[in-house]
């Protein structure tokens, strides 16, 4: 930096002297041309005025007459002295100060004389400079019968100029001095003070010290840099916290799932090969709102799920692209670099016509496949055109699957979800070196229920092309192979759990997914307590209250979400106390609204919390508040730490994150989490208060039981959990997945008889 100053000053320094020398230069000289036009024409009146009465002279002889219009024109300012000459250069009248004999002026006399003209010059006369007008005398014939000589002291324009470029310096100097000042305080407030500062905290990162984010101010100056010094920052942080965590199980004998251990594993088994995952919704939207794109990130439980293994792997994720910007945001191949912040893998959008949009997602998947597999007493409707649909919209992304993976020799790819059945066999029949696995994050359904659907064997032969069929719990991979046992021709191995068919094996395992535990560590806490979260949050809703309850969910019938409110009714109704002082805030992100079930749904849910709030609400307080739109992750986070209990009573449900969710935001080791024993969720979190959410009234009593909870047993119970989730976090999940998956490769290849893996054992 002082380099940059020094340079600075040297070049402003030059370049402001130049330019203000340059316009002086001209200003001046026009000045001094002005001065010396300015005796000349003094010289040519005085000249003229004594040339009156020296002609006279010579025509009449009047001597008196010319000395006295000689005296009289020695008042003229700086006037050095006149002489009149005869024809012959004799000098007539001379004023004393003149001396006539100097060669210079004799001769300029003559010139004059001879030339019959007025000449004037500047010369030098004894050191000293001076103007000179020499003219003719004139008979009345007009012929020359003499000459004058008017000489002035020229000096005082050389002082003068001499005088203006010493005012022309001195204000080049000012005007240097304050320039190169204003630059330099610049500079020091713009520039090399917010260097400082960032560099000061970027500093306190790398040593791990107590570190405070530069105001905004700061990191705008560095706009270009920003960008990267922020998710640096935050990457180095999150790094750290994930060494340190690691450093501190590895001495506790244990071992946490990190994204980078993750990364690293998956590196290892898969060697050369790379990561492919399809799903239907897709990691991030683009849409397009006054003029602005913007990009957001859905509500849904897969998306959180798979977005951190691919920043972990670098692989291509290929989704429906839904947003109404996401064709601008794609290169020619439909690519994008994403997370948008901070570039990992790649997203291949495949474009949906309106129609396909219709019958394959909201369609078939959702009126048919959802309803089928969630116990939610919602009647699935199956339509043949929503089929064909279906059908045409996996062929699809079989396509554009093929397309990404050209090239590559053992490609590993994880279809997600029930949007995508007769995927693993489409693509397996095309590509058999891939490894294929398909998760389906919802529930299975017993055989009985999943034999209504017209297309079922279509569907079961479509996932048994798979080689690894995920579940979240046991329980459903049981039912899946009831339903394959009942349904299909094949051979159903009950010891190892997998399905032979047509020479193929197929593993059906349970993965039961998480989330992301943020690390442990002081610079992940909440600067707020749980009770100023929970003021401001009251503050900002305009409500008065002091126990707080949460739900998060999409607005789906298989939430339970009348339940809840009912519950929160029931339990208002047996502790009045509470009355006034519990708010049960339901975050409701509206979904799949173009569906009439959905749409039904939305109002029926409006209605609700409305008679509820309607028969206790008082004042400011409402039992009920429905913040019916999406709220992004930081949102959740400020409702998570801020809420007493959280509420999660799904119908069914195949894991449900909200659980785990909340319990990662938890680390204060406070809150209290009631959940449906009918989650995959309840089969790990033992220490949740489990409820059936058909029995209202129980579960109304279950929120008494969290608020009355001592906070010795309250901090028992969260921490254990904590741990649960901790151990098996989203890149457990994500590792034992994939190494199952590669397991399932290798031991077909030597004998498609052998048993198939424990995932659990491949990770520990
Ligand atoms: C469930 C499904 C996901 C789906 C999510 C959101 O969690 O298992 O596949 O993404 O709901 O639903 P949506 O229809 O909005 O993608």
């Amino acid at each position: 930096m002082r380099i940059l100053s020094w340079r600075l000053i040297l070049a402003l320094t030059i370049g402001l002297s130049l330019v203000s020398l340059a316009s002086s230069w001209y200003e001046i000289r026009a000045q001094r041309d002005a001065l010396r036009r300015d005796l000349d024409s003094k010289a040519e009146v005085v000249g003229e005025s004594l040339a009156g009465s020296a002609q006279l002279y010579l025509a009449t002889g009047d001597r008196a007459g010319l000395e006295k219009s000689v005296d009289s024109s020695g008042n003229s300012e700086h006037l050095v002295g006149v002489g009149i000459y005869g024809r012959d250069d004799s000098a007539l009248v001379i004023t004393p100060g003149l001396n006539a004999s100097l060669p210079v002026l004799t001769q300029l006399l003559k010139n004059a004389m001879q030339d019959n003209r007025n000449i004037s010059v500047f010369t030098d006369l004894r050191f000293r400079r001076v103007h000179v007008l020499a003219a003719p005398l004139h008979a009345t014939d007009k012929t020359v019968i003499g000459g004058i000589l008017v000489v002035h002291d020229s000096g005082y324009i050389g002082s003068e100029i001499f005088r203006i470029w010493g005012r022309v310096f001195v204000r080049m100097a000012i005007q240097v001095i304050v320039i190169v000042g204003i630059t330099l305080l610049i500079i020091r407030w713009s520039l090399t003070g917010p260097i400082a500062r960032v560099a000061v905290w970027i500093r306190a990162l790398r040593t791990g010290q107590d570190a405070v984010r530069p105001v905004a101010t700061d990191l705008d100056v560095l706009y270009s840099l920003a960008g990267e010094v922020g998710p640096l920052a935050e990457s180095m942080q999150r790094a750290r916290a994930a060494a340190e965590t690691e450093a501190g199980l590895r001495n506790a004998n244990e071992s946490q799932w990190t994204a980078e251990r993750l990364a690293d594993y998956v590196r290892n088994r898969l060697g050369k090969s790379s990561l492919f995952v399809v799903s239907n919704r897709e990691p991030y939207i683009h849409s397009r709102r006054d003029n602005i794109v913007t990009v957001t990130v859905p509500a849904s439980g897969l998306v959180t799920a798979i977005g951190p293994i691919l920043c972990a792997c670098n692989g291509t994720w290929i989704a429906h692209g839904s947003g109404d910007a996401d064709a601008e945001m794609v290169d020619a191949h439909d690519r994008l670099k994403v997370p948008p912040e901070e570039p990992r893998y790649t997203l291949r959008r495949v474009w949906l016509s309106r129609e396909q949009e219709e019958g394959y997602y909201y369609g078939f998947a959702n009126e048919g496949l959802w309803p089928l597999c969630h116990i939610a007493h919602t009647r699935p409707i199956f339509r043949a055109s929503d089929w064909e649909h279906y059908y045409a919209v996996n062929r699809k992304f079989a396509d554009a699957l093929i397309e990404e993976i050209a090239g590559e020799e053992n490609p590993v790819v994880l279809i997600q979800d029930y949007h995508f059945a007769l995927l693993p066999r489409m693509l397996k029949d095309r590509l058999p070196n891939a490894r294929v696995a398909i998760f389906w994050h919802i529930p299975w359904p017993t055989p009985e229920a999943f034999e209504i659907c017209p297309w079922q064997r279509e569907l079961l032969d479509g996932l048994l092309g798979a080689d690894l069929i995920g579940f979240h719990v046991r329980a459903h991979c049981n039912n899946f192979l009831y339903t394959v046992d009942r349904i299909l021709e094949s051979r159903v191995d009950w010891e190892h759990f997998s399905v032979k068919r047509k020479d193929h094996l197929t593993s059906v395992q349970p993965f039961p997914i998480s989330v992301e535990l943020p690390c442990d560590i002081p610079e992940a806490r909440s600067n707020l307590t749980a009770q100023e979260e929970r003021s401001a949050l009251f503050a900002e809703l305009g409500i008065e209250a002091t126990f707080l309850g949460i739900g998060v969910d999409r607005v789906d019938y298989t939430k339970g979400i009348l339940e809840r409110f009912q519950a929160v009714e029931c339990f208002l109704e047996r502790y009045p106390s509470y009355q006034g002082k519990f708010t049960f805030i339901q975050i409701g992100a509206p979904s799949r609204t173009r569906i009439k079930r959905y749409a039904d749904f939305q109002l029926e849910v409006e209605a609700e919390a409305s008679r509820i709030n309607a028969r206790f609400k008082h004042g400011r307080w409402r039992p009920i508040v429905f913040l019916n739109r999406q709220h992004n992750r930081h949102e959740l986070e400020h409702y998570y730490r801020a809420a007493h209990v959280c509420m999660v009573t799904s119908l069914h449900d195949g894991m449900n994150l909200v659980a785990k969710e909340y319990i990662a935001a938890r680390q204060d080791e406070r809150g209290v989490l009631i959940l449906s024993r009918f989650t995959g969720a309840a089969r790990e979190l033992h220490d949740a208060i489990i409820v059936n959410p058909y029995d209202i009234s129980a579960t109304g009593e279950s929120i008494a039981q969290a608020l009355k909870m001592d906070s010795e047993e309250m901090v028992e119970r969260m921490r254990h959990m904590r741990r649960s989730v901790k151990e098996h976090n989203i890149y457990w999940w994500a590792a034992s997945l994939i190494g199952a998956l590669c397991d399932v490769r290798l031991e077909q290849k030597g004998d498609a008889n052998s048993a198939a893996p424990d995932y659990v054992s491949g990770v520990r």
